[in-house]
């Protein structure tokens, strides 16, 4: 879609229907959810889930995660499980992506799981998220709304910046609210793997199953396709655990300090999971080199440590 006008859509009933138009005509768009803004195509057309790789420029082994209106419609497409319903009855709608074994019909274009026999779902809670999948009616493949390495878009804006003329539109809906990815478990092995730290901690999600999560990398053979070392990056070079900052760098804060622009003036977590992506977006303008603070690294600070740790990994060239 290189050299296409991108348009800008608002949330009206016309220009979400002009949206959904988009995606049955096979195209791209990119739309709010609670977590970052997804990067939405048809799951069962090859060609539309192309543009979105194409557009992302992204490397087409890394798998892409399935938006559906519900559990039910989920079922459809994956093989359930009792964890999956337990986890499913719990937190669905919301920030948490189940990987589960694809079904023998599943209709998902190959293309959507990379050619793996499982397939991330997720049912987001953002309303006009749901609005979108249930006019549009089908699954929608959706990696976040960004360039393949950069930093995730929690605002329309940010998406136009990576993406403008590559894409045929953005429903703007203002700021994601969790701001971070959702939290991916794997369910396709004995035991429940976390894949993913995200927008849903990692404790709550364990004391719903009543034992802990294995993480990715503890057993032989559990891969986390696409979590690649450098990635969510800035142009700017990170500088992790900084108290001060250095001459010319800026500090990203976390808690009650002097700073350039704060997480969270209170150190709340929620809050800097929130601000996170926006704020690296604004010091990534401002300068070549970034600081940042010490986050706590429970709950939602699990996720984001795991997200500056990828933006300070050393870059591909
Ligand atoms: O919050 C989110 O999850 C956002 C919004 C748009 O929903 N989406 C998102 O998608 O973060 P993406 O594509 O940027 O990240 C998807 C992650 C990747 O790390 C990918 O490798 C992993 O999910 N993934 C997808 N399918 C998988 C599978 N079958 N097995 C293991 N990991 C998978
Ligand atoms: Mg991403």
């Amino acid at each position: 879609m290189s050299g296409t006008n991108t348009v800008t859509l608002s949330t009206s009933v016309a220009h979400l229907a002009q949206a959904a138009n988009l995606l049955t005509a096979g195209e791209c768009i990119a739309f709010p959810t609670e977590t970052v803004y997804g990067l939405g195509a048809d799951a069962r057309s090859g060609t539309a889930v192309a543009k979105v790789f194409a557009a992302k420029g992204r490397p087409a082994f890394n798998p892409l995660i399935v938006h559906v209106p519900d559990a039910t419609i989920a079922q459809r497409h994956v093989i359930w499980s009792d964890t999956a319903d337990r986890l499913a009855s719990a937190f669905w709608p919301g920030p948490l992506t189940l990987v589960l074994p694809l079904r023998a019909e599943h209709g998902i274009a190959p293309l959507v799981t990379a050619g793996l026999d499982s397939l991330a779902v997720r049912v987001p809670a953002q309303s006009i998220a749901q609005r979108l999948m249930h006019m549009f009616g089908g699954p929608l493949a959706a990696p976040s709304a960004n360039l393949s390495g950069q930093i995730s878009a929690t605002q329309a804006r940010h998406v136009l910046a990576g993406l403008q003329g590559k894409i045929a539109a953005v429903v703007d809906d203002g700021p994601c609210p969790v701001g971070l990815e959702s939290t991916i478990v794997g369910l396709t092995g004995d035991r429940p793997v976390l894949l993913r730290p995200g927008g849903l901690p990692v404790e709550v999600i364990e004391t719903a199953l009543g034992h802990t999560l294995a993480r990715a990398g503890d057993k032989e053979g559990v891969t986390a396709p696409g979590q690649l070392q450098s990635h969510y990056a800035p142009a700017a070079a990170l500088r992790l655990q900084a108290r001060f900052p250095r001459a010319g760098e800026l500090l990203l804060g976390f808690g009650p300090m002097d700073c350039d622009l704060n997480l969270s003036q209170t150190g709340d977590l929620t809050e800097a999971a929130a601000n996170l992506f926006g704020h690296l977006h604004k010091l990534d303008r401002m300068s070549a080199m970034i600081a940042v603070a010490p986050v706590p690294d429970h709950g939602l600070g699990l996720a984001i440590n795991d997200r500056l740790r990828r933006a300070a990994a050393p870059r591909d060239t």
